[in-house]
């Protein structure tokens, strides 16, 4: 996925001059989508899918893995071949979650879905992804089918690490194919991979803190840490680096509004695209969080126009409202007003 290619002429295209600069090396974004909030439907569930196309999220997965038994693996897989025949999913984009490749109803979700299920599928989600060969065998599969049948839409790939091999390899999955389109934060069999101690998926524990120094001049304090921190800010690397969506994964209390959003809010202040819901209550959360505020916007539109000025005038950085905006603001100025374009489309 990331190209090399030669800088000097695409310079010249730049809106305001300086905001592509990149290394010599330049990355290619994925297929441009809407990613805030993933909802997932168990495959099961045929009469929720329905529902689940008309909410808010901006991605649909009906799940073929993890929410269904292996006793319900053929009649999930028929629901979601129907679904992807008949309901109307409007704009959003629409994924199916398949079998991991550690499982023999991998191929056949690719097979059966590619061949009976027409081109309505936007994304396989590959779970458990732990090295680069397992996207490079998911890409020659389903290249071929795609190929038999004649598809003309290719499918993307969202890939989920969840493992400690993956998050060791998570920069070769990264940029293992050109179908990559997202990396996502499988929090809750990622620890059971490292064994670490949970007690709500993709929530905090409280014991995971420091307790202020005891020979400080404060009285002393625990602060609790987010143990999700190394593993949420490696995605997110390694996803922008290869111009992928970094996503984050579930958080199972869905009796807790406040601490979903508390989760949201972390992973967008890290880089994150947005998160998964495991409930439509948790939909419109993530959605609120992961779209730029009115204010985030204007200040941006701010930023861009303070920056042409300053070009203009032929200077690298001037001040705004008393703090300094440069070159460097411009990208991170643009991401702001072009996902909020994004949205209002
Ligand atoms: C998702 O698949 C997870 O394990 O969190
Ligand atoms: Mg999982």
């Amino acid at each position: 996925r990331v190209a090399q290619s030669l800088r000097s002429g695409s310079r010249v295209a730049a809106p305001i001059a300086g905001a592509l600069r990149n290394s010599f090396t330049v990355v290619q974004e994925a297929t441009p989508r809407l990613n805030r909030c993933e909802l997932y439907v168990p495959g099961t569930q045929a009469k929720i899918i329905p529902k689940a196309a008309k909410s808010a999220a901006d991605v649909v997965v009906m799940d073929l893995e993890d929410s269904v038994a292996i006793g319900e693996k053929e009649v999930a897989r028929k629901n979601v071949i129907q679904a992807l025949k008949e309901v109307d999913f409007g704009n959003k984009t629409v994924a199916v979650r398949i079998n991991g490749l550690y499982s023999h109803h991998m191929y056949r979700d690719v097979v059966d879905i590619i061949e009976q299920a027409g081109e309505r599928c936007d994304v396989f989600i590959i779970p458990m992804v732990g090295v680069d060969k397992d996207v490079y065998m998911a890409d020659a599969l389903v290249s071929q089918v795609e190929t038999a049948v004649g598809r003309k839409k290719k499918l993307g790939f969202g890939l989920i690490i969840e493992a400690t091999m993956g998050m060791m390899n998570v920069h070769e999955i990264a940029a293992a194919s050109k179908r990559n389109e997202s990396l996502h934060f499988g929090v809750a069999d990622y620890s059971a991979s490292t064994k670490s101690r949970t007690t709500n998926i993709g929530g905090p524990n409280k014991l995971y803190g420091v307790l202020t120094d005891k020979d400080g001049d404060k009285p002393r304090d625990f602060v609790w840490g987010d143990p999700w921190h190394y593993a949420m800010s490696r995605i997110v690397v390694a996803a922008r680096a290869n111009g992928l969506r970094p996503v984050d994964g579930p958080f199972g209390d869905i009796a807790d509004p406040d601490g979903y959003r508390a989760q949201c809010n972390r992973g967008a202040a890290l880089g994150m695209e947005g998160k998964w819901a495991i409930h439509p209550s948790q939909v419109a959360i993530a959605n609120e969080v992961f779209s730029p505020g009115e204010a985030e916007v204007t200040q941006a539109r701010r930023v861009l126009e303070a920056m042409e000025k300053a070009q203009r005038e032929g200077l690298g950085a001037v001040s705004l409202d008393g703090k300094l905006v440069d070159i460097a603001s411009i990208k991170q100025a643009e991401a702001i007003v072009k996902k909020a374009e994004a949205i209002a489309a």
